[in-house]
């Protein structure tokens, strides 16, 4: 051990780690993360987020919300006669937030886009589809760029059906499927092909409404195979979507709770690994809230504790169950996300009621981190608490450095501070253990990579680590960036690369060479940010394009 890494080792475990200091800045000690404020306000609440190949993230909320705390760029206003809140509004719905810069500057929406959905294109440009009233039809993209210039392009009517509260998957044909929404028992594509129907009929959807619905946002995850997993309420299939046939029908999640909106639990594919053939494919889903919670918040005022359980199920076996686990706390709208070291962040949400205008309480400000390698009851570990409640139209995405982007919270039809839960329109990023500076010595830095990956070709990629272990200790993974809104990470995916060679080239430098994806149903093409781990430690992620 070189002199350095003894005194960080020598550091961490003798001297006590700082608690709460600096108002909240560097909370708790770095076995349970910490969370730093980034911005008091960017003048809009974090309902939908993006991260983009540039590492700027697209944040939106509603445009009949009345007015935002941040001016439309250049002194524009919107003139919407069918605004519910205000006809003439001068405020910005969105904004683009730069991570490294930390700063944000408004866009202009012109429709409503409360609830809405989205997916980024191979080539790097977000596709937003549908919202609510006048923007429920329109499709908006954005393409990034280096300057200022960008803002949302609106195509109105582009949508064939309204997609209010639908959920979005990429394909591997660089496509995008929109599913569901409100009163919508279909699917459609973007772009519309030519030569076919534009509305695919899925009576599932049907099937899994109850008095409440309970199967908004469905869960919608790639399989393998190329068919989609689609989780509802309860129930759950295998989708071809090329031919419109119901592959399978999975059994129903143990213990009959609801897991979409409004009893909005969460889910995520855990990471695919390249290593083992066949690639294994499983779903995890977490948290909700009983049946009947949402219409106890409605109709009675009474708010009822969310559940603690999780479903897992290993959707490649021929007959596969569902293996429950418990939290080790109760949540309903809590995030999911992948991390780059293969562990499963939920964030955000609260312990009573469920989705929805006022109908939440007692949030939950400790994250959870699920480590599914671990043997059942050693995978769940709690995290140091956020000092904002962060409910109903909150959000959280990974960034590139490994931290993870936290914003909004508004459980009110308008904007109110003046309330128990107000609405946030701050961002917190938080920092999970692995950033802690105790792993510097055994952290990999990226210094160069190829830009672009192929399918089942080798890439290369040169790091540096102060201390290097072993080659049986390294993996590199590459991670999409999830659009989130409402608790679900929409496209999120993570891939587990095979390494065909690891050689030292200089002192503490070393050439990775990984092989790209062995098929786009693994990982559809488009930008991803790829992560080496050395003894568990993730490096920063860079962007690299799969083609
Ligand atoms: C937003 O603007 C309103 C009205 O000007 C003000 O009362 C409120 O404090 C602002 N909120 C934040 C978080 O900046
Ligand atoms: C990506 O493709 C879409 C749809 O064809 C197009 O509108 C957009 O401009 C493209 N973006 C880039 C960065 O080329």
């Amino acid at each position: 051990m070189n002199m350095r890494a003894f005194f960080i080792v020598l550091f961490s475990f003798i001297i006590p780690l700082p608690q709460a200091t600096c108002e909240g800045m560097f909370a708790a000690s770095a076995g349970q993360g910490s969370w730093h404020f980034l911005q008091q306000s960017i003048g809009i609440s974090a309902m939908h987020m993006q991260l983009l190949h540039n590492d700027k993230v697209v944040i939106y909320d509603r445009t009949d919300f009345g007015s935002s705390n941040i001016s439309l760029p250049g002194c524009h206003c919107r003139h919407d006669p069918g605004d519910m809140a205000l006809r003439v509004d001068c405020t910005a719905h969105s904004v683009l937030y730069d991570v490294v810069a930390n700063s944000f500057r408004p866009l202009m929406v012109h429709t409503d886009t409360w609830c809405s959905s989205g997916a980024v294109l191979p080539n790097g440009t977000l596709v937003q589809t549908g919202g609510f009233n006048d923007g429920d039809r329109v499709v908006r993209t954005f393409t990034p760029c280096e300057d200022d210039s960008c803002d949302w392009v609106e195509h109105p009517n582009l949508l064939s059906e309204r997609r209010w509260y639908a959920s979005n998957q990429i394909l591997p044909d660089g496509r995008i499927i929109i599913i569901g929404g409100r009163n919508q028992y279909n699917y459609e594509f973007y772009p519309r092909g030519y030569n076919s129907p534009s509305t695919f009929r899925l009576d599932f959807l049907f099937g899994t409404r109850d008095d409440v619905e309970d199967n908004l946002y469905p869960f919608v995850h790639l399989l393998t195979d190329g068919n989609l997993f689609i989780f509802a309420n309860t129930r759950a299939i295998s989708l071809d979507y090329h031919t419109n046939r119901i592959v399978k029908e999975f059994p129903p999640i143990a213990g009959g709770d609801p897991r979409n909106y409004p009893s909005s639990g969460s889910s995520v594919l855990l990471p695919l690994d390249e290593n083992k053939g066949p690639i294994q494919a499983e779903v995890l889903i977490c948290g909700g809230a009983p049946p009947g919670a949402f219409a106890r918040v409605v109709r009675n005022g009474i708010f009822t504790r969310a559940l603690a359980s999780c479903g897992r199920l290993r959707v490649t076996d021929s007959n596969p169950s569902w293996v429950m686990e418990s939290m080790p706390l109760t949540r309903v709208m809590g995030d999911m996300l992948l991390l780059p070291n293969g562990d499963v962040m939920i964030i955000n949400g609260a312990d009573m009621g469920t989705a929805g205008w006022e109908s939440a309480r007692s949030p939950v400000t400790r994250p959870v981190i699920y480590r599914p390698i671990n043997v059942n009851n050693e995978r769940f570990a709690v995290m140091s608490p956020s000092s904002r409640p962060r409910m109903y139209h909150s959000a959280a995405i990974l960034l590139a450095d490994g931290r993870v982007l936290v914003g909004g919270s508004n459980p009110h039809i308008g904007y109110n501070f003046d309330a128990e839960f107000p609405t946030d329109l701050s961002l917190e990023a938080y920092s999970p253990p692995y950033l802690s500076t105790e792993y510097e010595p055994v952290r990999p830095r990226i210094v160069h990579s190829d830009p672009v990956m192929g399918y089942g070709l080798p890439f290369s990629v040169t790091f540096t680590v102060q201390q290097y272990l072993t080659a049986a200790v390294l993996s590199v993974n590459i991670i999409a960036p999830s659009f989130t809104t409402h608790s679900y990470g929409m496209n999120q995916r993570m891939v587990i690369l095979r390494m065909s060679d690891v050689s030292p080239a200089t002192h503490n430098t070393y050439n990775v060479v990984a092989v790209g994806p062995s098929a786009a149903e693994i990982a559809p093409p488009g930008y991803y940010l790829l992560f080496v781990l050395h003894a568990g430690v993730p490096s920063s992620g860079i962007w690299v394009r799969i083609k």
